[in-house]
């Protein structure tokens, strides 16, 4: 059985090594292919600062915020074992700041020690009148994706540096199974109205006495592009915007001003950071990830797609929990398979 891979962000990776992890085994090998024309470290998933949280999204979808909480589960997991740092994860509190009384998040049972602010803590960050304070995980792109790589190379995953026009064009190469993990451009292989970027631009200083993070919401305005500063492992992430619609990948000196100006506001000791870079990023943004098997047909021959894309902020918050979804359809289509043969 060939599985082709597209997309070699934290979701296809992460797929590739959920279904090597439950279907491959000697007697029956599975031959798992990864395409893309972006690897890392120049994915949108290297980019983002890895931040466990729902960010910008907390509609109360069930089926999301247990994925979710599969993947902050499934990298907990790995904390006490040397192998966290090869995987670049590691627990980190923070602040979630917001300027009026909101209902508490989906996220709340999940992280670790959630609770309400107090009026001390209030008192740090002027304008803001509630908030809550937790512990969360961060898994860092940039260490985690080589990370993936390296553990699928080793079980014999092949890597393909190629874009991909059509999911027929890998199923006349011999796929049997297409996993989609193409992310914002998930649009070009398949028409998906839904979809539609979210641009975030970045800035990554140099400034070690940061050691909480501090995301801030202010739900009055409705705008999404609230200042944000994520310490991690070497950088401090300092965002953010959200401007959905836009394919600019480009770093903007607008966008970079607006975010310095209103991160510095919060954190006033951020003048003394060296700035190191701004990064831009296309978050996948969709109403829901989409994550469901569609048959296809190439001439003669059919074969599976299982879409997985549309994370929008949120891709590594939930990669592990839409992982191993996407090995349990590839695990309905295997038997499928199994039944059609002893048909015939
Ligand atoms: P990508 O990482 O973009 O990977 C897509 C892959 O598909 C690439 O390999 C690309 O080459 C390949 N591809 C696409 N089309 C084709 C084709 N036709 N042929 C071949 N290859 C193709 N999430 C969090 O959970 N925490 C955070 O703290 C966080 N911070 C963020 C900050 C910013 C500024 C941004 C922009 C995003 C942030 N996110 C965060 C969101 C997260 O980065 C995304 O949800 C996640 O990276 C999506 O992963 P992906 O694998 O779907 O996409
Ligand atoms: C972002 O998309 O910018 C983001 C995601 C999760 C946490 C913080 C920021």
């Amino acid at each position: 059985m060939r599985v082709a891979v597209i997309g070699a962000g934290v979701i296809g990776l992460s797929v590739a090594q959920s279904i090597y992890q439950h279907y491959h085994d000697k007697v029956r090998p599975l031959a798992i292919e990864v395409y893309a024309d972006v690897f890392t470290p120049l994915t949108t998933s290297d980019g983002a600062a890895g931040l466990w949280q729902p960010y910008l999204y907390d509609e109360g979808n069930v089926q999301e915020t247990k994925w979710n909480k599969d993947t902050f589960d499934y990298l907990l997991n790995f904390l006490n074992s040397p192998e966290s740092v090869k995987m670049g994860i590691f627990l980190q509190s923070g602040y979630n700041l917001c300027t009026e009384h909101v209902p508490e998040p989906s996220f709340k049972d999940i992280v670790l020690g959630f609770r309400e602010l107090t009026q001390r803590e209030l008192d740090m960050f002027p304008g803001y009148r509630f908030g809550w304070f937790n512990t969360a995980l961060i898994v860092e792109g940039k260490t985690y994706l080589p990370w993936l790589m390296t553990w699928l190379t080793q079980r014999g995953i092949t890597f393909h540096h190629r874009k991909i026009n059509s999911f027929k064009e890998l199923a006349d190469d011999g796929a049997d199974v297409i996993i989609n993990c193409s992310g914002v451009r998930s649009g070009e292989l398949q028409h998906d109205p839904e979809l539609t970027p979210g641009r975030g631009q970045i800035i990554k200083v140099d400034a070690p006495w940061l050691k909480h993070w501090i995301l801030t919401h202010d739900f009055k305005k409705g705008v999404y592009s609230s200042p944000y500063i994520i310490p991690g492992s070497r950088l401090v992430t300092v965002g953010g915007v959200f401007q959905k619609g836009n394919w600019n990948h480009w770093n903007n000196s607008t966008d970079h001003r607006k975010i310095w100006e209103e991160a510095c506001e919060l954190e006033p000791s951020l003048k003394y950071a060296r700035i190191v870079e701004d990064w831009t990023g296309l978050r996948p943004v969709r109403s829901k990830v989409r994550l469901e098997r569609e048959t296809m047909r190439s001439g003669a021959k059919t074969f599976e797609v299982i879409h997985n894309y549309g994370h929008g902020g949120y891709g590594l918050t939930i990669h592990r929990g839409c992982a191993e979804e996407s090995a349990r359809l590839f695990g309905e289509i295997l038997q499928q398979e199994a039944k059609t043969k002893s048909r015939l």
